[in-house]
């Protein structure tokens, strides 16, 4: 079982001067929605890069009306403005952790020539302590590895943090593994990591189901971490981005849903409605003149296959 002080981001908190503090300082949760490349056109990562991220303004109006197919008002337009996503989720496999073979430091360090997007970096790899200065070399701002592929987890974070680049530093969970596995990395009574990643499908391919039971593990998580970032990554849509975020994620990973989409700036401004009104209770945004609400966006889109 995961420890039950209640304790994030390396703060101790078991004392109850320290628990004040740490509520005092503690950043409010924020919705984070982090489209993933496995997904997009790879003949073009950096054009798919600035595609979803980053100011959209800085694309040429005409090209991103006609990319967005945008035909509504002034208002609506703004609202697509402001829809960029948060991260660019880059997706390293090295074909023996899972049996799927993507990229390595170098493509990201040449992507990083061509975007200020925040990269939020999932290994999928067998050795991950090996990837944390070639990744930091490359660019790397989020770095987050597989509790099941670390000799000794509390070893990663530590050469994570002691990296010549300031990284997020993520541990994740394949389906198959419980949270008390996450029990590896506290240390005098801090839990590590900045972000726990729950898999919602099988590590390895981009296009496959959502596994709604690891919500009980998401549940679980947000009840012990209330203002960590908890991702889920792994068939993340219109859809189910609603189970997910009621059961407390506030970072989505979603792949196809975004690069399969031809109006990749409003399925993510719906996934982040999604997250906010869900699973941070916000009240439904207004912006750019509309009021976005959670379910009539949702149900305007056609979910990709
Ligand atoms: C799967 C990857 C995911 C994947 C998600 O192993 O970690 O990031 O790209 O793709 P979709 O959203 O298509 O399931
Ligand atoms: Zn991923």
């Amino acid at each position: 079982m995961v420890s039950d002080v209640i304790v994030s981001k390396g703060q101790n908190i078991t004392n109850q001067p320290g628990f004040i503090m740490a509520a005092l300082s503690a950043k409010p949760l924020e919705s984070k929605i982090a489209p993933s490349l496995l997904a997009c056109d790879l003949s073009d990562m950096a054009g798919e890069a600035a595609r979803v991220t980053g100011p959209v303004w800085k694309s040429s109006l005409l090209s991103m009306a006609s990319r967005l197919r945008f035909s509504g008002s002034l208002a609506e337009f703004t609202q697509v403005m402001d829809a960029g996503a948060d991260a660019l989720h880059i997706d390293v496999m090295d074909g023996h952790f899972v049996p799927n073979l993507s990229w390595g430091p170098p493509v990201i360090k040449k992507l990083r020539q061509r975007s200020d997007a925040f990269f939020d970096v999932h290994l999928m790899v067998s050795d991950p302590l090996a990837y944390v200065g070639p990744m930091a070399d490359a660019g790397a701002d989020g770095f987050t590895f597989h509790v099941e592929a670390a000799t000794d987890p509390c070893d990663v974070v530590d050469a994570v943090r002691a990296a010549s680049r300031p990284m997020v530093v993520g541990v994740a969970l394949r389906p198959d593994t419980p949270v008390e596995a996450l029990d590896a990395l506290w240390r005098d009574g801090a839990f590590l990591p900045d972000l726990v990643l729950v898999m919602t499908v099988p590590p390895g391919f981009g296009g496959q189901a959502f596994m709604a039971d690891q919500m009980p593990k998401v549940e679980a998580l947000r009840r012990r971490f209330p203002t960590m970032d908890i991702q889920v990554d792994g068939g993340l849509n219109l859809a189910t981005v609603e189970v997910a975020a009621r059961a407390g994620a506030n970072c989505i990973v979603a792949g196809s849903a975004v690069f399969k989409s031809d109006r990749p700036a409003e399925v993510i401004s719906a996934l982040r409605d999604g997250v906010e009104t869900l699973a941070l209770h916000k009240p439904a945004r207004k912006r750019g003149g509309m009021v976005s609400s959670w379910r009539p966006r949702a149900e305007s889109f056609e979910h990709p296959p």
